[in-house]
């Protein structure tokens, strides 16, 4: 499975800090940590649900203070996507969540970029960025991201819509999104991750978003998978995420397969890899252990993730 190209549509790079690598950075930048070792750490890794993993997750990326943590960060990623078998990433990042607490957006983007810009050359890996709009902030703090990263003249490939979905509908941004559409950006956004169906159709008829992120709770609106299907639209689903978040109870539960089925244009993903058990490849293994699912829907699954990606025609054909 591994020898298959795959690209990854759905990571938040905040979400691969290997508690190792909190540690070290808590070291470094004279941070103190609530917790006394890694052990302590990873027994928090047990979520109720998407807020409870939210407050750790906001709370470890206090750690990364300078654009040489955050082209670390990345470059970390990059070097185990790699062995992943990842050979196009378009990677999340949270601008808003750094500069509440005081990082420039500058040296945000000026780390993860200088990774990625070197992820042809160092890991054979095409990429770019996806900003990525915390949802349950002001649509004004949004828009002022959206501003401060055209100033910058960084460039992007899109903006996406993260963080506490339920009670932050996709409508809350729709001249965010009208502004990025343009600005020539792609618009993805999460929806249907533990928000309602409704969330997905605003984003697609309020957001004109090209790509939902999660988007499992499709199954519950029979017309909105006919619209899905029928178009196409790209779900960027993560297994072992919804099992750690208790989206699904098990992963054998799992729609992925009935997805698949009722020809969703579905593929597989990681969201936060350091915090749900794993990586692009331990969810293809696992949902492979527990679906019912053959090489071919494997296969489809993997080319799904490139067809999906913004990379150019060219590189998708190598891919394909
Ligand atoms: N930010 C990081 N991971 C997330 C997730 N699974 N859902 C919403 N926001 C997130
Ligand atoms: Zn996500």
């Amino acid at each position: 499975m591994t020898h298959l190209p795959v690209a990854e549509l759905h990571l938040h790079l905040e979400g691969t800090l290997e508690p190792e690598t909190i540690f070290e950075l808590a070291e470094r930048n004279k941070i103190t940590l609530p917790y006394s070792d890694v052990d302590e750490l990873k027994a928090l890794f047990e979520f109720a649900d998407l807020q409870a993993f939210l407050d750790l997750y906001y709370a470890n990326m206090s750690t990364l203070r300078t654009a040489a943590d955050f082209a670390e960060m990345t470059d970390a990623y990059l070097t185990r996507a790699a062995i992943a078998g990842v050979r196009h990433a378009e990677v999340f990042i949270d601008p808003q969540a750094h500069l509440l607490r005081g990082i420039a957006l500058e040296e945000v983007l000026e780390g993860v970029t200088s990774a990625l810009d070197a992820s042809v050359a160092n890991h054979g890996m095409s990429s770019g960025l996806i900003v990525s709009m915390l949802r349950d902030q002001s649509a004004e703090s949004a828009m002022n991201v959206l501003d401060g990263v055209i100033a910058l003249g960084t460039p992007i490939l899109g903006i996406g819509l993260d963080s506490a979905e339920v009670g932050h509908p996709p409508s809350k941004f729709v001249e965010v999104y009208a502004k990025a559409r343009a600005e020539g950006l792609h618009l993805v956004a999460h929806a249907g991750e533990e928000g309602p169906p409704e969330y997905i159709w605003e984003a697609l008829d309020l957001l004109g978003v090209e790509r939902i992120d999660h988007g499992i709770r499709c199954m519950e609106d029979e017309r909105l998978v006919e619209r899905l299907t029928a178009e196409r639209v790209p779900l960027t689903v993560c297994p072992l995420s919804n099992v750690s978040l208790k989206a699904i109870g098990r992963l054998s539960d799992h729609p992925l397969e009935s997805m698949l089925r009722r020809g969703l244009n579905v593929s597989v993903h990681s969201d936060d890899p350091s915090y749900f058990g794993g990586y692009i490849d331990d969810n293809f293994r696992e949902v492979s252990d527990a679906l019912d699912l053959d090489v071919d829907d494997l296969v489809t699954l993997a080319r799904n993730s490139v067809t999906s990606s913004f990379a150019d025609d060219v590189r998708k054909a190598e891919l394909l």
